[in-house]
């Protein structure tokens, strides 16, 4: 397993996700109630671009529809999205960033 560094932690704010591009793909990066998740940018639903949107407590919402995602499990919880978005976990390591980009999808 190799670890991909993504940002700092100080670089997250607590109700905007951060935009993360990183050998090759984007990321949203997100911080709810301390805790870091990371997710594919890219909305399931449409255009929306997740780093984009707005941390709810526990959700994402996509700042296209309005649609929100688990940021836990990536599993759609309100529409019009239907569709999970992949997610990664995030691993902190000294106040930084990392996932595997290659963990196995959640199952959904
Ligand atoms: S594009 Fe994200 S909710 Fe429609």
């Amino acid at each position: 397993m190799t670890l991909l560094r993504l940002c700092r932690v100080d670089e997250v704010a607590d109700d905007a996700p951060l935009r993360v591009e990183a050998a090759g793909a984007v990321y949203a990066v997100a911080k709810s109630a301390g805790a870091i998740f990371v997710l594919a940018d890219q909305c399931t639903h449409g255009p929306g671009k997740l780093s984009e949107g707005t941390v709810l407590g526990s959700e994402l919402e996509c700042p296209f529809h309005q649609g929100r995602f688990d940021l836990r499990t990536g599993n759609p919880t309100y529409p019009p999205c239907t569709e999970m978005v992949r997610t990664w976990t995030a691993t902190v390591k000294a106040g930084e960033i990392f996932i595997d980009p290659d963990e196995p999808a959640k199952p959904g």
